[in-house]
C-alpha cells in the first residue's frame, strides 16, 4: 500500500484544509520507520496556475511546509517533499496526455468552475488533471486521500492510468483509489464550502497572543445563523454544530441535546466554539513559530523525502519510457 496526496502551497491554511485534508494526512502515515508508506508533497507546479509571483511562490511552499510539519507530519514516518524536486512528474504528464482524450479533461467540473470564478483558462489549469494523475501515478501510490472536490481528479487518474497500460499494451501504472476523511465538506463562515476563494475561512493557527474575545470577533461573531430566538429548537446540523463537533467532538456532544431542545442562544454557541478552537488550536500556534525558527531543519526534511521519492519515480518513469519506447542515454540519466 502507498498512501499519497499532494497540498498546494496556494495561501493560508484554513479549517477545511485541516478536516477535510492534513488531519487524515497525518492519522495515515506508516509506522516509524517505515516512511515509504507515506508520501506527501507540496503541489508547486499545480499553483502556478494562479501565482505568478516567485518570491511569493517560495514563501508560500515554505509556510505549507512548516505547517505540515508542525501539524504532525513525521518524517520518520512520511516521505515529504516538494513537487519540484522531482521532474520526472512532468515528463509522465507529458506521457500521458498524449493517451488521454481531450474530452476527458473537457468533462472536469473544477476547471468549469474556476474559469467561472475568474481564473485565466491557461493550458496549464486545463490540463491540471493530467499533473495530478502523474503525480499519483508515478509513485505507484494505492490510496490518495483528498476532499470531496478532488475526487473526480483521482478518477481521471484511475482513467489515465489504465489509458496508458492499454496504449503500451503493459501493466506499467497500479490504479489508485480515492480516500474521504470524516469531514469531506467543512462549512465556511457563510454556511458555503470553506474556501479561500470565497472569504469565509477560519485559519488553522491563530496569531500567537490572541485573546478568546479577539478570535470571537474574528472568526466566530459573524457565522451566519437564522432568527430563532435563545428558547428556540436549534438544528443540530447547522454550521455551528458542525464546525463545534469538529473542534470538540466530546463537548458538542454533550452540549447537543440542550441546543435541539431550546435555551441557549447562537451567541452561547460561538463562545463555545471560540473557547474550543483556542483550545485545541493555539497551543500549534506557538509550536508552529518553533518550527518556523529552524530553516534548516525543514529544508532538511524536504530534502530527505525528495531523495526518497525521486528514486522510487526514476524506477517507474524507466518503466514507462521503455514500455512506449522513448530511449534515453543511460550517462545523462545515471
Ligand atoms: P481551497 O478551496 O481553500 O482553495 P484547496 O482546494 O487548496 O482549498 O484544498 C486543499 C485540500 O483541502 C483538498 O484536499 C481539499 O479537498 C481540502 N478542502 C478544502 N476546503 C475544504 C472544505 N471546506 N472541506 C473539506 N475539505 C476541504
Ligand atoms: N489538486 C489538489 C488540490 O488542489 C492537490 C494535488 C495535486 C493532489 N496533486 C495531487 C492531491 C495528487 C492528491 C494527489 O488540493
Amino acid at each position: 500500500m502507498r498512501v499519497l496526496s499532494g497540498v498546494q502551497p496556494s495561501g493560508v491554511l484554513h479549517l477545511g484544509n485541516y478536516f477535510g485534508a492534513i488531519q487524515q494526512h497525518v492519522e495515515l502515515q506508516g509506522p516509524p520507520g517505515k516512511p515509504e508508506q507515506a508520501f506527501y508533497f507540496i503541489a508547486n507546479y499545480h499553483t502556478l496556475t494562479t501565482i505568478h509571483d516567485g518570491a511569493r511562490m517560495r514563501e508560500l511552499t515554505r509556510d505549507v511546509a512548516i505547517d505540515y510539519l508542525t501539524l504532525g507530519l513525521d518524517p520518520k514516518r512520511a516521505t515529504f517533499f516538494r513537487q519540484s524536486d522531482v521532474p520526472e512528474v512532468c515528463e509522465l504528464a507529458w506521457l500521458l496526455s498524449s493517451c488521454v482524450g481531450r474530452g476527458l479533461l473537457e468533462r472536469a467540473h473544477s476547471y468549469k468552475d474556476k474559469v467561472a470564478r475568474g481564473l485565466e483558462p491557461t493550458m496549464g489549469l486545463f490540463n491540471y488533471p493530467v499533473l495530478m494523475a502523474a503525480d499519483i501515478l508515478i509513485y505507484k501510490s494505492t490510496v490518495v486521500p483528498v476532499g470531496k472536490d478532488q475526487q473526480q481528479h483521482v478518477e481521471m487518474a484511475q482513467d489515465m492510468g489504465a489509458s496508458f497500460n492499454a496504449a503500451f499494451g503493459k501493466q506499467v501504472l497500479v490504479r489508485p483509489e480515492w480516500r474521504f476523511s470524516t469531514a469531506p465538506v467543512v462549512p465556511g463562515t457563510d454556511g458555503a464550502k470553506m474556501s479561500k476563494s470565497y472569504g469565509n475561512t477560519i485559519p488553522i493557527f491563530p496569531a500567537p497572543g490572541m485573546t478568546e474575545k479577539q478570535v470571537f470577533k474574528a472568526y466566530f461573531a459573524s457565522i451566519k445563523t437564522d432568527s430563532k430566538g435563545v428558547e428556540e429548537p436549534k438544528d443540530a446540523s447547522d454550521t455551528l454544530m458542525v464546525l463545534y463537533r469538529l473542534l470538540d467532538a466530546q463537548k458538542a456532544a454533550e452540549f447537543e441535546p440542550t441546543y435541539v431542545k431550546g435555551g441557549v442562544g447562537y451567541g452561547d454557541l460561538k463562545k463555545r466554539l471560540s473557547e474550543a478552537y483556542i483550545a485545541r488550536f493555539m497551543p500549534l500556534a506557538e509550536r508552529r513559530q518553533q518550527v518556523a525558527g529552524d530553516a534548516a531543519y525543514v529544508e532538511g526534511v524536504l530534502e530527505e523525502g525528495a531523495a526518497r521519492a525521486r528514486a522510487v519515480a526514476k524506477e517507474v518513469m524507466a518503466e514507462a519510457r521503455e514500455a512506449a519506447g522513448i530511449v534515453v542515454s543511460a550517462r545523462t540519466h545515471a
